[in-house]
């Protein structure tokens, strides 16, 4: 397809927000633009495609951006078009709205849609090609969890917060000789708190892939303490789980294309250690912190590269695809092969064998 076949794009961010959303929406429109194509912005993700929400993005509208967290779109995690969450007086019922969804596609005579999301958008995006919309998408979340691309934009701009604030309990934790634990998000994979954690020097570190022994928790921090360290500190994803238990979950929401909100494993943590090694335990839960703020260099870098590339993807006609991460380069894959399954921690992975050759115990 000639670039000038672009005449009206559509771009929404779905999921969780994650730093760099701007940059990417900049690298679509501002190159879109100078092609002559109008811009349309869909307002909080599938929702706004479901419900008509939309908006024309200007150049005033994308100046200024790229440093900006958040999303100037909105976004939303609840808006599947093919299991629509809607309010009846029977409780949360969930309806296929997805021909409401292609019809203000087709209504707003979109060329190209550019979706920006995670595991779940890639689902819908995939959904979609197969009934014949032209959709591309665009790797995001912190979780850093999709596979088919080597990263996400988001990951790094949350390991650095969570970094910071492992540096931050090392200072009290050390002065106040107490184990210091912090939870750290990541859903089902555990790379903010393997990144995070070995960058922060964390003692233990607990992720999903490794079902953990309490025992060996306890045994780790007391060893620490006979042999002087008066402090340490635990860096536990979210979705780390006890080989003996479940998965700690805050809530069940319906509503949202993943129903669990996970929470909660810190504060089990933490009361254990306390309880079983008599150590003075305090836990840290760091929450959306994580998710806001200002991107990274690297997180606008990889957005902006995302972005642009997106654009010639469309260009080319080449829909069904996502942009990924393939070592310093930006290339393409098909959306099928992105959502085959997560991007989890493998055992053997670098980062695994660094913080073991460090003394970093994993509770196993
Ligand atoms: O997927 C991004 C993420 O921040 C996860 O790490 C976390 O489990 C979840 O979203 C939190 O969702 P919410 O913002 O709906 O609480």
């Amino acid at each position: 397809m000639a670039p000038n076949k672009l005449k009206r794009v559509g771009i929404l961010t779905g999921g969780g927000d994650c730093p760099g959303l701007n940059a990417v929406i900049r690298s679509i429109a501002k190159p879109a633009m100078a092609i002559g194509a109008t811009v349309i912005g869909v307002q909080d993700g599938f929702e706004g495609l479901v419900e008509g929400r939309s908006r024309e993005l200007k150049p005033k509208d994308i100046g200024g951006i790229v440093n900006l967290g958040g999303t100037i779109l909105g976004t939303s995690n609840k808006g599947n078009p093919f299991q629509y969450p809607v309010e009846t007086p029977r409780g949360i019922e969930v309806y296929d709205y997805s021909q409401n969804a292609i019809r203000n596609y087709q209504d707003w005579e979109l060329d190209a849609l550019f979706a920006i999301g995670g595991d779940g958008t890639m689902h819908i995006v995939d959904r979609f090609t197969d009934l014949g919309l032209s959709l591309v998408g665009i790797p995001k979340t912190i979780d850093n969890d999709l596979s088919a691309t080597d990263m996400t934009f988001g990951y790094d701009s949350a390991m650095s917060v969570a970094t910071e604030a492992i540096d931050r309990l090392h200072s009290t934790g050390s002065a106040h000789h107490r184990v210091m634990v912090i939870e750290v998000m990541g859903r089902y994979a555990g790379w903010i708190a393997l990144g995070a954690g070995l960058a922060g020097g964390a003692d233990v570190i607990l992720i999903p892939e490794f079902p953990f022994v309490w025992e060996k928790l306890y045994e780790h921090v007391l060893r620490r303490s006979k042999l002087g360290s008066r402090f340490s500190i635990v860096c536990v994803a979210e979705g780390a789980k006890p080989a003996d238990g479940e998965l700690v979950v805050k809530e069940k929401d319906k509503k949202r294309t993943d129903p669990f909100r996970l929470g909660g494993i810190g504060e089990l943590v933490g009361k254990k250690i306390e309880d079983e090694t008599g150590l003075e335990t305090r836990v840290t839960v760091l929450g959306h912190v994580q998710r806001g703020g200002s991107p990274t260099p690297f997180d606008r870098v990889l957005a902006t590269k995302f972005g642009s590339m997106a654009l010639r993807v469309a260009m080319e006609g080449k829909f069904g695809h996502m942009v990924s991460l393939r070592g310093q380069d930006v290339t393409v894959v098909s959306v099928k092969d992105a959502i085959l399954k997560l991007r989890t921690v493998p055992p053997d992975s670098q980062l695994i064998l660094a913080a073991k050759a460090v003394g970093t115990g994993f509770g196993v």
